[in-house]
């Protein structure tokens, strides 16, 4: 019997409907952060803890996947000398693999045979090709080619030769805000550049931004993409939630058909928030969880969690995951300004335009006010300083007087 590695037996349970990507994703957070913290321990045993799978069924997905030819990387694609595995995601498994034509290494997004049988599976993929197929930028994995050999469905993109955000993450380590600053301003404006396009990304994420060795910033998987105008397809997905819920907005939540580009700003601030943060904005147990904090909780501000972060950045990521897509930024162009301005060390004037508009107003709270340089300050000393020193003059006039009229008394 094959051992089962945790990518395979986690896309397995997904397509066994035994626990939802989502589930699996928190699965491996936690796995991830507990080995971190020094506990030697394997995703199939947390699997278990949280009763999403039992001993008995480990040992007979095992079974299953040595009659499952897709397990096996030996893929043939005509045209391509396929190389190793590289990845694996919820939906496929990513290769590295040489393009005999041109010369160059490629990477190749292979659906599984059991999954090509299905037509809702299928058409995601090729929509995912299309989609960055449209697009050509630096910050954008660009695609390539995409087709289907002996039954399976796969899409030929540019490999990247590096690590995805995700891999860079450290828990309760924030990242380097200048690093952070310019990784997210150049997704912003791979996103600024799919919008004008009509496209939005809607599974912004640090596992779907990939930094190169020489530290270009890609932005990866446009699959869950589909053209703002195409409503069929909104329809189609109304009332499911899509995305992982560390990073989902609250429009994606509810299923809302009118989807546009300002979900892809909340998920990006989500992400931004992650790197400086060190931590998720919104934790829970349980997808629902945290789905019912995206919603209804209010946001600690980044910058609250990590003090020595500029409040620019805290001001910057609130703007961006507003609970309402009218409260953000009206577009990546703002965006893309403020952040440049915070890199220059300047304010965030986009984000003061819609705090001074009252938009934000329930952001700040009670006891705190919003300063010149833009961080929230308390400000009992200051304020309280003339009223203290007035209480203490009056205390010693009164023992004065009380001491005189008890000198005259004698
Ligand atoms: N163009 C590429 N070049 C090199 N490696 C890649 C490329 N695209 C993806 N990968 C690797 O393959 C992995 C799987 O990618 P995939 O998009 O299938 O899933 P994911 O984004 O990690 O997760 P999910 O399915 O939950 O969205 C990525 O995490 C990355 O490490
Ligand atoms: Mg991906």
């Amino acid at each position: 019997m094959s051992t089962l590695d945790d990518s395979q037996l986690a896309r397995i349970i997904v397509e066994r409907k035994l626990c939802t990507t989502n589930e699996v994703e928190l699965v491996r957070t936690e796995v991830r952060d507990r080995i971190k913290k020094g506990e030697k321990i394997r995703f199939q045993e947390v699997l278990m803890e949280h009763g999403f799978i039992t001993k008995s069924q480990v040992k007979r997905l095992g079974r299953v996947m040595d009659n499952d030819s897709m397990y096996r990387p030996a893929q043939q694609i005509p045209g391509y000398q396929v190389m190793n595995k590289v990845g694996q995601g919820a939906m496929a498994v990513v290769f590295k693999a040489r393009q005999l034509s041109l010369d160059r290494l490629v990477a190749i997004k292979v659906l599984p045979k059991r999954l090509s049988d299905n037509p809702e599976f299928v058409d995601r993929f090729y929509r995912e090709g299309r989609a960055a197929g449209a697009l050509n930028h630096a910050n954008i994995v660009q695609a390539f080619d995409v087709g289907e050999s002996n039954g399976y469905h796969y899409f030929v993109m540019e490999f990247i030769d590096g690590q995805t955000v995700y891999d860079l993450l450290t828990p309760d380590k924030p990242m380097d805000e200048k690093e952070a600053i310019r990784i997210i301003t150049h997704v912003a404006e791979a996103l600024d550049h799919s919008h004008k396009q009509g496209l939005i990304h809607r599974d912004v994420k640090p596992k779907n931004i990939m930094i190169t060795k020489e530290g270009a910033v890609k932005l990866a998987d446009m699959g869950l993409a589909r053209e703002v105008k195409d409503f069929e397809t909104a329809n189609a997905e109304a009332g499911r939630a899509y995305g992982t819920p560390y990073y989902i907005s609250p429009e994606q939540i509810r299923g809302d058909i009118n989807i546009d580009y300002r979900a892809d700003i909340y998920s990006l601030g989500a992400t931004f928030y992650h790197m400086v943060a060190g931590r998720v904005p919104f934790e829970g147990t349980t997808p629902t969880a945290v789905m019912q904090k995206h919603l209804k909780e209010q946001l600690d501000p980044a910058d609250h969690i990590n003090h020595s972060l500029s409040s620019g950045v805290g001001e910057i990521i609130e703007v961006m995951m507003a609970k309402n897509p009218d409260d953000r930024y009206p577009s990546t162009q703002e965006l893309i300004s403020d952040l440049q301005a915070v890199a220059r060390g300047e304010a965030p004037l986009q984000a003061r335009k819609r705090y001074d508009s009252g938009l934000l107003e329930s952001l700040a709270t009670s006891g705190e006010v919003i300063e010149d340089d833009g961080r929230a300050n308390t400000k009992q000393s200051s304020n309280q300083l003339p009223i203290i020193l007035g209480v203490l003059l009056a205390f010693s006039a009164v023992c004065n007087f009380v001491m005189l009229a008890i000198l005259f008394s004698k």
